[in-house]
C-alpha cells in the first residue's frame, strides 16, 4: 500500500469506531479518495500568524489523513475564509443525509473539492452538483485528477444551482443565517436539506428538513457542528445606527446566567434569536491582559459586561454574577431571557429543537411545529 492509502485506512478505521463512518460506500469512499491531491497545502497559525505547510511530507500527509479540518485559505483579514472541513464531520453529515445510489446532490460550497469527489466516487459524475463563490476552478482540477468531472459552477450559494433540480439532497458545507428558499423549491419534494444554521456569532447547528411540497421542516442534530458563514461581498453591509447617547446611562444588576453564555450553544441560541444583528462577545482584559469579564456589544452602541468573579449555583441553573449594562437595548436581558425560558422548559438538547422554512418565515420550535416558537431574522 502507497503512504496514503495506509493513512486513508487508518482514518476510516478511527472514523468507524468513533461511529461516525457506518454505511460501507462511504467507508470505501474515504478510503479511496486522496484528500491530499485536494488539500496539497493548508494554513496553520502560529502565534497569530498564518503559514502555509505543504502535505507533500510525512508529517503533512499525517495532518491531511488526521480528523482535522485544514484551513485552505485566509484573508486579509486573517480570517480562514475556506478550508477542508474535518472528515469526520463529512462524514456525520453524509450519514444523516440517507443518501442512496442514484441521488441527485447538490453541494454548496465546493472549496477543494474534496467532499465533491467523495460523493463523485458513490454516486457518479452525473448526479454530483457543486457551487462555491471562489476556488471553482481549481477544485475542478483536482477532482479532474483523480478522474471525476461533477457539474461544478462558480455562483453565490444562496441561489442554488437550478440546471440540476429537482435534487434528492442538498448539503451545504457553509453556515447560513437563514435556509435562502432557493434551496426549498431545488429540492424534490420529500428530499432532505442539510445545513448547519448559525445565527449571529456562533449560535446554531446542523438542522436537517424535509421538503413537504411547501415548506422544509425538520430537527436539528444532537451533535453539534460549526461550519464557517457563507460570505456575501455583494450584501452592503446596514450602516451602524448613530449612538443615542441620551440612553447610554448603565444600569448593574446580579445575574443568574454564567458570564460566558455562548458556551451553552441552545441558550445562547435563543437568546441570538432576538439579540441585535452584528452583536459581538469577548472578554475584557485588566492590564497583564488577564480577562476579568466578558462583554457583549452590539452595533448600536449597547453594551454588557458580566464579571467572571461570581459564584455557581450547585443545582447548575446559574449563579450570582455582577452586570453592567448601558445603551440603547439592554443585550444581557435577552440573554437572560433566553436561558430562563431554556431552564424553565428543563434544558431541552438540539433534538428537541426543529426548524420550518417557508417562503415569508422561518420559524424555530421546541418539540412540535405549532408552539413554542421564535421568528428567526431574515435578511432584507
Ligand atoms: C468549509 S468550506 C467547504 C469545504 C468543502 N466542502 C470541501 O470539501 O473542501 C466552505 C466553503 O464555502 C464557500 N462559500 C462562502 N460563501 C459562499 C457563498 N456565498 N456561496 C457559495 N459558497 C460560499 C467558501 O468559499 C468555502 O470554500
Amino acid at each position: 500500500m502507497s503512504d496514503w492509502t495506509t493513512r486513508a485506512a487508518r482514518l476510516v478505521d478511527e472514523l468507524t469506531e468513533a461511529g461516525k463512518l457506518r454505511s460501507p460506500q462511504w467507508q470505501e469512499a474515504f478510503r479511496g479518495v486522496p484528500r491530499h491531491v485536494f488539500v496539497p497545502e493548508y494554513y496553520q497559525q502560529d502565534g497569530g500568524t498564518w503559514t502555509a505547510v505543504s502535505t507533500d511530507s510525512p508529517e503533512g500527509l499525517d495532518a491531511v489523513y488526521a480528523n482535522r479540518a485544514l484551513f485552505t485559505d485566509v484573508d486579509e483579514h486573517g480570517r480562514g475564509v475556506s478550508s477542508s472541513s474535518m472528515p469526520g464531520l463529512m462524514a456525520r453529515m453524509l450519514e444523516i443525509l440517507d443518501i442512496h445510489p442514484g441521488d441527485r446532490v447538490l453541494e454548496i460550497g465546493t472549496g477543494t473539492g474534496y467532499n465533491a469527489a467523495i460523493l463523485c466516487s458513490v454516486l457518479g459524475d452525473d448526479n454530483v452538483y457543486s457551487i462555491d463563490i471562489d476556488y471553482v476552478d481549481a477544485a475542478r482540477r483536482r477532482l479532474a485528477t483523480v478522474g471525476f468531472s461533477p457539474t461544478l459552477d462558480t455562483r453565490d450559494g444562496v441561489l442554488g444551482l437550478p440546471v440540476g433540480a429537482p435534487y434528492d439532497r442538498i448539503e451545504a458545507t457553509v453556515a447560513v443565517s437563514s435556509v435562502p428558499y432557493a434551496w426549498v423549491q431545488q429540492v424534490r419534494e420529500g428530499g432532505l436539506i442539510l445545513v448547519d444554521l448559525k445565527i449571529g456569532t456562533a449560535a446554531g447547528n446542523l438542522v436537517l428538513l424535509q421538503h413537504d411540497g411547501y415548506a422544509a421542516e425538520g430537527r436539528f442534530d444532537g451533535g453539534y457542528a460549526a461550519f464557517m458563514s457563507m460570505r456575501h461581498p455583494s450584501r452592503v453591509e446596514p450602516p451602524t445606527t448613530p449612538v443615542n447617547t441620551n440612553s447610554l446611562s448603565a444600569v448593574t444588576g446580579v445575574t443568574r446566567v454564567p458570564p460566558k453564555a455562548w458556551e451553552k450553544s441552545v441558550p445562547w441560541f435563543l437568546a441570538s434569536l432576538s439579540l441585535p444583528e452584528g452583536t459581538t462577545y469577548g472578554f475584557t482584559l485588566d492590564e497583564r491582559y488577564t480577562p476579568t469579564a466578558t462583554l457583549f456589544t452590539s452595533p448600536d452602541g449597547s453594551r454588557a459586561t458580566v464579571l467572571l468573579d461570581g459564584e455557581e449555583s450547585l443545582d447548575g441553573e446559574g449563579g450570582a454574577w455582577q452586570c453592567e449594562q448601558s445603551g440603547p437595548h439592554r443585550l444581557w436581558d435577552e440573554v437572560e431571557r433566553a436561558y430562563a425560558l431554556w431552564w424553565d422548559f428543563g434544558q431541552p438538547s438540539w433534538e428537541r429543537f426543529g426548524l420550518t422554512v417557508t417562503p415569508e418565515t422561518q420559524t424555530v420550535w421546541l418539540d412540535d411545529p405549532v408552539q413554542p416558537a421564535w421568528s428567526c431574522p431574515l435578511p432584507d
